[in-house]
């Protein structure tokens, strides 16, 4: 991929982009400060840089006059980088940073973790549970008359041997016509064994050859959205993903407010039957996006939270909001993915997810198969920030996990404008220290609608780097900006005036959005500080974070910890493995192997209640401070604090 130096002055700071990058993104990911509120749509006009050597596509809209033009100016977010280039910021735009003697950082993103598909190859794990084999069967005559079935199975034997074969009524019922149709030119499909006692399930047949077309769906079934993925078995790519909203939401926000809906006379059937219908929609949308035929699909694979597994499968989940707590089962057998309803054929066999208790869900074991933490020697802590948060620590050798509750702040709960990671939503932020002028980088560079969850924590951490929030998220009453004002009683800050925004309003933070946010990031952080302690290891012993959720893609992990969210670690041993829950499933779909190992691991995973672990609570209120009460605890953020504050006190 063709790719581009970009030399920015007087910051005299160089980065390297690839060929057609957005150029505020790139000023962003360079450290470097342009206001922008309008998100990047073009409206605000504020984000003028002037290109004095090279080439940018776009960047010239009405904002700009002729003289402008002339002069070398450019939008930053309308200009698509094209060549090396040499771009002054001019002051109006962003801030003399030596003013104060603060110099930003280039933003550390976490690395990301997806499916290596040679990887897989390589080490031989590219084995799907399901898999199709051609065969052209001798015809039956006057000497030959073995029963249809029994001529099929014989015919399979001898690659199956070891295992044993099993033939689905519904396949039995097909045979004769199918047989038939091409003159004894056939497909099956079977589904793997996962061990040596298990046998081998012939779940399909079609005439002639369709060995090139097998499909899996995997399917992520949260709270709030529900995600499918279309993976062509044949060659292991992933060809559609599709979310939707989870339709439950209509009846209850939280887990709670289901299981009591649920309570209600008929109220299970109806929370099956509306997420059923979500799934339905989104496996239509995979499957007419990538124009495959239906048919051709072998297997589902479902991950979704306790109650949400138990939903779908009509099980009641009463006692899980009861205590002493439990789920109705851990592990829950193979199933046909039309027994519950779902539109895809009778053959398709659906795996669901094993659970570990009422609040760590098989969504979270899924994380657990697709990050891989379950096979490594590092101790490893998994953090899924989802509508909750969940846990886990450990390794190859043991796993211990727990539910933390912290509520759904980074998916945009409780936060005014908060909103999931979609269109319109302000990702990335930077503040210029002295005109304290936002710079809003939204989804799709569109005018902003709302904040997402990295946005949110770059936000917070930022205001909180500068002094515009102090320790305990409260706003500098005394800043010379109309951008921090009083309303209803309550401090807040707006990143976007209303005629910037998608929505006719102001786009604002708020204290109280900001104290959310500190109880959430509060939770995680005691709940893992807990977990460590309850099994005898420090933050120090941990070699590696998976970092898994929604919230966006650029998760800035300097801020993360400044904030306190996530203990101080090099930031190159931490890994974003984006929607843990889809990648599991999508890794049981590519590899029988996940299938196998599943049920060892869940055995293995030792549930910790966190709200009957005596020290949590201290932990928790040692948490409610940005950073945190023992500024100790985060050293590289008190240095970084104390250098500004010193920079500052020169000034
Ligand atoms: S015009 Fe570029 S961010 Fe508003």
């Amino acid at each position: 991929m063709t790719e581009h130096n970009i030399f920015f002055k007087p910051f005299n700071r160089k980065i390297v982009v690839h060929d057609k990058e957005n150029l505020l993104r790139a000023a962003m990911e360079a450290g470097i400060h342009i206001n922008a509120s309008c998100g990047g749509e073009g409206v605000c006009g504020k984000c003028r840089v002037i290109i004095e050597k090279g080439d940018v596509e776009d960047g010239i809209t009405e904002k700009l006059d002729k003289n402008d033009i002339e002069q070398g100016y450019r939008l930053a977010c309308r200009s698509i980088v094209r060549s090396d280039l040499v771009v002054q910021i001019p002051v109006e735009s962003s801030v003399d940073e030596s003013v104060l003697n603060i110099q930003s950082t280039p933003r550390v993103t976490a690395r990301m973790q997806k499916i290596d598909f040679e990887d897989l190859k390589e080490k031989g794990l590219f084995v799907p549970p399901v898999e199709k084999i051609y065969m052209e069967l001798p015809e039956p005559d006057a000497q030959d008359h073995l029963p249809d079935v029994t001529r099929l199975v014989s015919y399979l034997y001898q690659y199956h041997k070891e295992h044993g074969l099993v033939v689905d009524l519904s396949v039995i019922r097909k045979v004769p016509d199918i047989f038939r149709q091409k003159g004894f030119k056939i497909t099956v499909t079977l589904v793997r064994p996962i061990n040596e006692k298990s046998k081998t399930h012939i779940i399909n047949i079609q005439s002639g050859d369709t060995t090139d077309y097998n499909y899996a769906v995997a399917l992520d079934i949260g709270t709030t959205t529900i995600t499918g993925k279309l993976i062509d078995l044949f060659t292991g790519k992933s060809l559609a993903e599709y979310s939707d909203f989870n339709s439950q939401i209509s009846y209850g926000e939280d887990v709670i407010t289901r299981i009591m809906y649920a309570e209600k006379p008929g109220g299970l059937k109806k929370l099956h039957s509306v997420v059923v219908k979500t799934i339905n929609k989104i496996i239509k949308n995979i499957v007419d996006g990538s124009g495959i035929d239906i048919d051709h699909i072998s297997t589902i694979t479902i991950a979704g939270n306790t109650v949400m597994t138990q939903l779908l499968l009509m099980v009641n989940p009463t006692y899980i909001r009861r205590s002493p707590y439990v789920p109705a089962s851990t592990l829950y057998p193979q199933i046909n993915a039309s027994d519950i309803g779902l539109h895809l054929g009778d053959h398709v066999t659906a795996l669901v997810y094993p659970v570990i208790s009422s609040y760590v869900g098989g969504d979270i074991v899924a994380g657990v198969m697709g990050s891989g933490m379950y096979r490594t020697d590092k101790l490893t802590l998994l953090i899924d920030i989802g509508t909750n948060a969940e846990i886990v620590l450990g390794n190859k050798d043991w796993l211990a996990c727990a539910a933390c509750s912290a509520g759904p702040a980074f998916e945009g709960g409780g936060i005014e404008f908060g909103m999931r990671a979609a269109k319109g939503a302000i990702e990335d932020f930077s503040i210029d220290p002295v005109t304290f002028e936002p710079m809003n980088i939204t989804i799709d560079g569109v005018r902003p609608k709302g904040i997402c969850g990295s946005g949110l924590i770059i936000m917070v951490a930022s205001m909180f780097e500068l002094g515009i929030i102090n320790n305990i998220g409260k706003f500098d009453r005394d800043l010379d900006t109309l951008r921090i004002r009083e309303r209803n009683g309550v401090y807040e800050y707006v990143l976007a005036w209303k005629e910037e925004t998608q929505i006719d309003r102001d786009v604002v933070l708020t204290e109280i959005d900001i104290e959310n946010f500190i109880r959430a990031k509060g939770a995680i952080y005691s709940g893992c500080q807990t977990l460590c302690e309850e099994v005898g290891v420090l933050f120090s012993d941990v070699k590696q974070i998976f970092l898994a959720g929604r919230f966006g893609s650029y998760v800035d992990l300097e801020k993360a910890m400044v904030v306190g969210l996530i203990p101080e670690i090099e930031p190159d041993k931490i890994i974003y493995i984006g929607n843990g829950s889809l990648l599991g499933a999508e890794m049981s779909s590519l590899t029988n192997r996940i299938r196998r190992d599943v049920v060892e691991v869940t055995k293995k995973m030792t549930n910790f209640e966190l709200s009957e672990t005596p020290s949590y609570m201290d932990k928790y209120m040692a948490a409610l401070f940005l950073p945190h009460t023992d500024i100790d605890v985060f050293p590289k953020v008190k240095a970084r604090l104390e250098f500004r504050n010193r920079k500052k006190n020169h000034v």
